[in-house]
């Protein structure tokens, strides 16, 4: 098969290869440029692990030809580091840290990657944007509560005052025995 040149800019580095135009942007993004932060955990486009901001907008790089990101940058979740290369400096990142919104961390880079895009489209990102935000980012250990709680804190809301809004506007949603706004009961 005849391959493609393409030449993306990746975490604000250039990169070029030659590659077939079948090949995804996420396997692009981890296989010949070596980046493995870029999860890949579905056949489906449904879990969210392979979103990336291109051109500053999430998308999921399964859903992406490699060939339909040329010319055009790309940022994964090792684009978020600082001088230092510690990606932990970064706000969306240190939020997830600090409100422990990662258990096993396989959904993490995707999660990262969409919340740092959602902030970016809307910096008043409330408890319910976050929610239809993250819809197409799933997180098999069902950490969505801190994951929610660092959204927030990382677009400079009150993660506590939030929830319990949604806690009092959403009330049969909330299962026997959880309250919002506090660790009793909740499974992350
Ligand atoms: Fe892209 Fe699951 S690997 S959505
Ligand atoms: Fe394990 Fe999300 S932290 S899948």
């Amino acid at each position: 098969m005849t391959g493609v040149k393409v030449e993306i800019t990746v975490n604000g580095r250039s990169t070029s290869d030659e590659v077939e135009p079948r090949l995804l942007l996420a396997h692009y993004l981890r296989e010949n440029v070596g980046l493995k932060a870029t999860n890949i955990g579905c056949d489906t486009t449904s879990c969210g692990a392979c979103t990336v901001l291109l051109d500053g907008q999430s998308v999921k790089s399964c859903t992406v030809l490699a060939v339909q990101a040329d010319q055009l940058a790309v940022t994964t979740m090792e684009g978020l580091a600082g001088e230092n290369g510690d990606s932990l400096d970064h706000p969306v990142t240190a939020a997830f840290r600090a409100e422990h919104g990662l258990q096993c961390g396989f959904c993490t880079p995707g999660m990262v990657m969409a919340v740092t895009g959602l902030i970016a489209e809307n910096p008043d990102l409330d408890e319910r944007a976050v929610r239809e935000g993250l819809e197409g980012n799933l997180c098999r250990c069902t950490g969505y509560h801190n994951i929610v709680r660092a959204a927030l804190v990382a677009a400079g809301k009150d993660p506590d005052a939030e929830q319990e809004i949604e806690a009092l506007s959403d009330a049969p949603r909330t299962a026997p025995g959880f309250s919002v706004g506090s660790s009793e009961g909740a499974s992350a």
